[in-house]
């Protein structure tokens, strides 16, 4: 199996020579895309939306149709793992993800298991591998999952949009509850991201959205540990193609170092650290993806010139940088704002790579 024709994502991420700085947007597919709400639309809602291969292939390829992005990432949400599991994702209107079954009682949590991807998440694989086919060698494909512990926030709460109080109450109160969601939810990540590897995912993300709200110590046991079952289980290889992993630990900024110990081989960055430091700190050991705020995307193309020539500017000379946003793509930016983005990272780059 060769390299996509573009492969100065997989490049950049391994540290090799590219001759731009590569860039995609997290949440890249999605509500601020006309085009989005009309497929989304047509499938009913957004679980239908995921749960359908061709229009998930359909939504993945919108963005790469408007901007020159140089990845693609499988249209999908981190919560089919726990509706895998069967604990009833649903999406009340306008208010974010919700559990019909949240995990509160002890029985639940000795019956918890690892779902098979192969049984339960299929039309995740499908649409991983339909993408795959569709891009056709162009662009490299990402695989992605949440963290163990930004799993169990949802799990645990049986929603978002809170500051995970029933979570956090086990963390200190019942730490081995906690511990056995988590090494469910490992050996549950380790799978699926292995499996969308052999359905053609050449890049894996994890995003842990919710490391960021503990404590150091907690942190540490209770997010990254797991992170690192995860990494140390998933194939480096496929293909004879590196696999190459990010790990995304939002508002993470202190601890660069322990996360790029964990065996990703890069690191997505918030736009809170200023990426040149985050690449003092561990820019010898992991590529660094990020990290324009996404704020800014709301203010005008030549401010988003120029806010992306400082990211550029600040991560400096050589490759090991992916081009990001700190975090998703609210729904309210205008696209057009997106194509300045990309263009000026196209345009800009070059000069730090020779
Ligand atoms: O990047 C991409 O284009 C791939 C698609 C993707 C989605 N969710 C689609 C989505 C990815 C990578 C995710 C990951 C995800 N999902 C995360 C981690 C990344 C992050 O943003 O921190 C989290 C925490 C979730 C859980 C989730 N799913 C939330 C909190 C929401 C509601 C968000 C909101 O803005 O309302 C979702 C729904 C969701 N996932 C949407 C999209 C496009 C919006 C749903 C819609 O169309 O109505």
């Amino acid at each position: 199996m060769t390299r996509p024709r573009n492969d100065s994502f997989l490049r950049a991420l391994l540290r090799e020579p590219t001759p731009y700085t590569p860039v995609w947007i997290m949440r890249q597919a999605g509500r601020y895309l006309p085009e989005y709400n009309q497929t989304r639309a047509r499938a009913g809602s957004f679980l239908d939306l995921c749960r359908n291969p061709d229009l998930a292939t359909e939504v993945t390829l919108q963005p790469l149709a408007r901007f020159e992005l140089d990845a693609a990432i499988v249209f999908s949400d981190i919560l089919t793992i726990p509706d895998a599991m069967g604990l009833g994702l649903y999406f009340a209107d306008g208010e974010g993800p919700r559990f019909e079954r949240p995990l509160r009682e002890e029985w639940e949590i000795r019956n918890l298991e690892a779902p098979d991807p192969y049984q339960h998440l299929s039309y995740v694989l499908a649409a991983v591998a339909q993408v795959r086919k569709a891009l056709d060698g162009s662009i490299p494909l990402i695989g992605f999952s949440g963290s163990p512990f930004t799993l169990a926030c949802y799990m645990v709460e049986g929603r978002g949009g809170t500051d995970f109080a029933a979570l956090k109450t086990m963390l200190y109160q019942r730490p081995e509850l906690l511990h056995r969601i988590l090494s469910v939810n490992a050996r549950a990540v380790t799978a699926y991201l292995n499996a969308q590897i052999e359905h053609g995912a050449q890049a894996l993300m994890l995003f842990d959205t919710w490391g960021g709200l503990l404590s150091h110590r907690a942190f540490h046991e209770f997010s990254l540990n797991y992170m690192q079952q995860v990494l140390a289980g998933v194939h480096k290889e496929h293909a004879g193609q590196s696999v190459p992993s990010i790990v995304f630990t939002k508002g993470g900024g202190l601890w660069l170092e322990s996360i790029a110990a964990c065996g990703c081989d890069a690191l997505g960055v918030d736009w809170t650290s200023d990426i040149g430091i985050a690449r003092e700190r561990v820019g010898r050991k992991v590529a660094l993806q990020g990290n324009l705020d996404p704020a800014v995307l709301m203010s005008s193309p030549a401010v988003v010139r120029d806010e992306a020539a400082k990211v550029l500017a600040s991560f400096g000379d050589g490759s090991g940088h992916v081009f990001n946003l700190g975090h998703g793509v609210s729904q309210h930016t205008p696209p057009e704002h997106v194509k300045a983005l990309v263009d000026a990272v196209h345009e800009l780059s070059p000069p730090y790579h020779f």
